[in-house]
């Protein structure tokens, strides 16, 4: 179970493995590596010269003492810095201190100016018969990481760490749909990072590049460790349990975060890497889109349709086909003619539209958003001319020819290169230009891993070390530039061979910045292609799912991950991307959907119309059902977001989170909590009428809306849940998705509407589920839904309430002018021991 593979490419033979003074040994257990590290891993290791303590640590210096190489160019003396950055984190960075290599340019925040007196952790250095390193949970002596498992490698395009883990209870790295379930198996496991345009489909590398993880140790307690590295890179778990981190480029760059607590971990994690950004409140409403709608009278009736069915809708979109050809900011002034004032009158009723960056496609697989056409006659297409003369794209090897992609209509394009500084003045100029014509209130940057729908580029790609290197990840096609660039394309910020996980990133960055500046109101970014940090500058969806049952309950796992990774804002095509789904499953998948932070119906090219109200009257009235409750939760929902931004909190958490010592809960993937207060348990499978839902041992009361007397629709509730630490059987007829509140817990609500410009005026109300000692605590925050920089100008209000002893009371704190107005219309109280006699407010 210790084993370490010393031949991780293809090919591995016994000459192959005693050539590199490995062991070979077959084995009849499908998976084991044959040709391994000897001297259980550690003989391929280094020895340390020296151990010098600095302010905050201890800088250590490692020398080469074996002879052979894995993949050749081993660094002779690697430095080891190692700081106590606070009293939860623990940095750990391995780098050639004689000749500079690519880092991510990420500031990891918060770093104390000195070592903290009594940090959560302690980390031991060994020499025997060579380096490793063990870092140690002071409270409870668990070893959290400890490198004796060997396989430690530091050369120019290969580098390794391997760590044996304290237990097998592992999440993620970008994993979603790899495997049929959000934890990860030890039974060598392999999986690469290299951002790739791919739906998300078992095995493959997909959008992003995550490589974080959470392991919670059987004692409860969690940590977190994060790999700071933007090359292509792959993760092996082995059984030991443990597991072996290669990249093949850059630094091996280490960041363990202690928790102890798993929401712990999270927030240290988000708060170092930058804490996603602050929504503006109607992007919490639902929102409509598709691929293909083909001219603005159909999305004129597709408004028109949801409207008189009366299903909330907050936004809409314009996929590529508003554009002329595809090329990015223009419109296509025939099928889309009257899209400018259209958005207008979006807009005017309390709608908003956000548009698609992208332009050229192919089919709709292949497409090349960021990519700027190239071919169209000087002075036709000024994105184009602009940006050339600034040259602001990404070049060939050379340095200065810009690099050539495919595009539609038949001809070439050119990669912008977010790194350049240049380029944020030429994206910024463009999409200001292009909000005087179509007033967009959010930008959706797609394709941008980036995509390119020829290998590499127009001219095929050089054959060298960065295009070919001597290790290739397990990554899909076993090419780096397969739909992409070539990696020795140049970025102002390096070649992308190290940059290339990084594009998105850097559009995201520069994106917000011209969002702000085109709009002047709380940007909304949406990308597709993202990297550690990337929650600050932009949301996410899960891409081109399928319009099948799997998908539906995989885009749960998808959204728990990215609220590890500080994208809280997240959700998967409501209905499915590719395919057309039945009316069953797009009933589910409203429901869950409802429940998405990014609550969004999107629909590929060509299939069958799939939004809420293109399906009939019952289907309508049942989304318009399960919208309103989201609506009515909304004001809980920006409180999470409010958190997650100030603090680093994740909004959809797993179960295993809010009751990490209970074991059952550890691979509890089909339910989900939104904060710690709601439990979400959505019908996923076809046919059924009721879920087998878990529930915790908490006080739960059910939610549910239904009409009341002659009102429409409001909130019904709160039968207390007879099931505490079991499973229980919960009915879910279509139409519903079964929410409990959690004893202890204050919701804050506010009466729905047909969109948010709407329900913001609404009365507002408190939902309080007493806990065993007939407690309760929430808080509430709130602005004016789009302002820049609410908290930091001070314009915005914070609410706590509190119940005990069969009180309520409340603080509120900030701007009195965002208080005017605000009417508390309800308090529904769950679990009062007795029936109220009488009920005084300020005595
Ligand atoms: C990509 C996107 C998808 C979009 C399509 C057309 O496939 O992932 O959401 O609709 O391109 O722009």
């Amino acid at each position: 179970s210790s084993k370490v593979d010393c031949y991780p490419e293809p090919g591995s033979s016994e000459s192959g493995c005693y050539s590199r003074g490995c062991l070979w040994c077959p084995s009849n257990n499908p998976g084991d590596p044959w040709c391994i590290i000897p001297d259980g891993g550690k003989s391929f290791l280094r020895k340390y010269l020296n151990t010098s303590p600095n302010t905050n640590g201890y800088r250590i210096t490692l020398a080469k003492i074996h002879t052979t190489t894995l993949f050749g160019d081993d660094v002779d003396t690697v430095t080891l810095d190692v700081s106590f950055d606070t009293e939860a984190r623990l940095h750990i960075k391995f780098y050639d201190a004689a000749n500079e290599r690519f880092e991510v340019p990420l500031p990891i925040n918060g770093a104390d100016a000195t070592a903290p007196a009594d940090p959560l952790y302690d980390i031991q250095f060994f020499n025997d018969p060579s380096f490793y390193f063990q870092v140690i949970k002071k409270s409870t002596g668990t070893v959290l990481l400890d490198t004796s498992l060997g396989g430690l490698t530091f050369s120019d395009q290969f580098l390794q760490i391997a760590t044996r883990l304290p237990s097998t209870t592992l999440h993620f790295f970008l994993k979603i749909s790899h495997f049929p379930s959000y934890q990860h198996n030890f039974d060598w496991e392999s999986f690469g990072m290299w951002a790739r345009d791919q739906p998300p489909d078992p095995g493959a590398n997909l959008y992003g590049t995550h490589p974080f993880y959470i392991s919670m140790e059987d004692d409860g307690n969690s940590h977190g460790v994060l790999f700071l590295n933007s090359n292509a890179q792959d993760v092996t778990t082995t059984p030991a349990p443990g597991l072996v981190y290669r990249t093949i480029g850059g630094v091996l760059d280490m960041y363990v975060f202690l928790g102890p607590e798993p929401n712990r971990v999270v927030e240290q994690y988000n708060t170092a890497i930058g804490t996603p950004f602050l929504p503006p409140y109607w992007s919490l409403g639902f929102q409509l889109c598709r691929y293909g709608y083909g001219d603005l009278n159909t999305v004129k009736e597709t408004v028109a349709r949801m409207d008189a069915y009366d299903i909330p809708l907050d936004v809409q979109y314009g996929d590529i086909d508003y554009m002329d050809e595809q090329r990015d900011f223009t419109y296509d002034t025939s099928n889309y003619a009257g899209l400018r004032d259209y958005v207008r009158e979006l807009q005017a009723g309390g709608k908003h539209y956000v548009i698609i960056l992208g332009e050229l496609h192919l089919s709709h697989w292949d497409m090349t958003d960021p990519c700027i056409t190239q071919d169209d006659p000087p002075g036709t297409y000024p994105a184009y001319d602009d940006g050339a003369s600034m040259n602001v794209f990404v070049t060939t090897s050379d340095g200065f020819t810009p690099a050539s992609g495919k595009v539609w209509p038949p001809g070439k394009c050119a990669f912008p290169d977010y790194t350049n500084p240049d380029t944020e003045t030429w994206w910024t100029d463009q999409c200001m230009d292009f909000h005087k014509t179509i007033n967009f209130d959010g930008l959706w940057i797609d394709m941008n891993e980036p995509a390119n729908f020829v290998t590499g580029s127009t001219e095929g790609c050089a054959s060298n070390n960065l295009n070919n290197p001597p290790y290739m990840p397990k990554i899909w096609g076993n090419v780096l530039a397969e739909k992409t660039m070539c990696p020795d394309h140049r970025h102002k910020l390096g070649n992308h061979y190290d940059v290339h996980n990084l594009y998105g990133w850097s559009q995201s960055n520069v994106t917000i910045k011209s969002a702000v500046a085109s709009t002047g109101k709380r940007p909304f970014v949406i990308s597709r292609s993202t990297f550690v940090g990337s929650g600050q500058w932009a949301a996410h969806w899960l891409g081109d799912n399928n319009a099948d049952w799997h998908d539906l309950r995989m885009s749960i796992i998808g959204m728990l991950e990215f609220n590890m990774f500080g994208i809280p804002y997240v959700g998967a095509d409501i209905c499915g991307f590719n395919g057309s789904p039945s009316e069953e499953l797009c009933e589910r998948w409203m429901e869950l959907g409802a429940f998405y932070p990014f609550s969004r119906n999107h629909n590929g090219l060509g299939y069958k119309e799939q939004d809420p109200a293109a399906w009939g009257d019952e289907f309508a009235a049942r989304s318009r059902a399960v919208l309103r409750t989201r609506y009515t939760l909304l004001p809980y929902l920006y409180e999470l977001f409010y958190h997650a931004h100030t603090d680093g909190t994740g909004i959809v958490r797993p179960l295993s989170f809010e009751f990490a010592n209970d074991k059952t809960t550890a691979t509890i993937d089909e339910q989900f909590m939104w904060g710690a207060g709601l439990l979400l348990s959505p019908a996923l499978y076809e046919g059924i009428k009721t879920v087998s839902a878990y529930f915790p041992d908490a006080r739960c009361f059910s939610l549910r809306m239904g009409k009341i007397g002659g009102a429409s629709f409001s909130l019904r509730m709160g039968k207390l849940v007879g099931a505490r630490g079991t499973t229980a059987s919960v009915d879910a007829p279509l139409g519903t998705i079964p929410i409990h509140v959690r004893g202890g817990h204050i919701i804050p609500t506010q009466e729905p509407a047909s969109n948010t410009e709407i329900s913001r005026h609404n009365p507002f109300g408190l939902i309080i589920a007493l806990d065993d000692t007939g407690s309760a605590a929430g808080d509430m925050y709130w602005d004016d839904g789009d302002t820049l920089n609410p908290i930091e100008s001070g314009q915005f209000a914070h609410f706590t309430f509190n119940v005990q002893n069969n009180q309520l009371s409340t603080t509120a704190e900030g701007s009195t002018s965002i208080m005017l107005g605000m009417v508390m219309g309800s308090l529904r109280i769950m679990g009062v021991s007795s029936p109220p006699q009488s009920v005084l407010v300020n005595g």
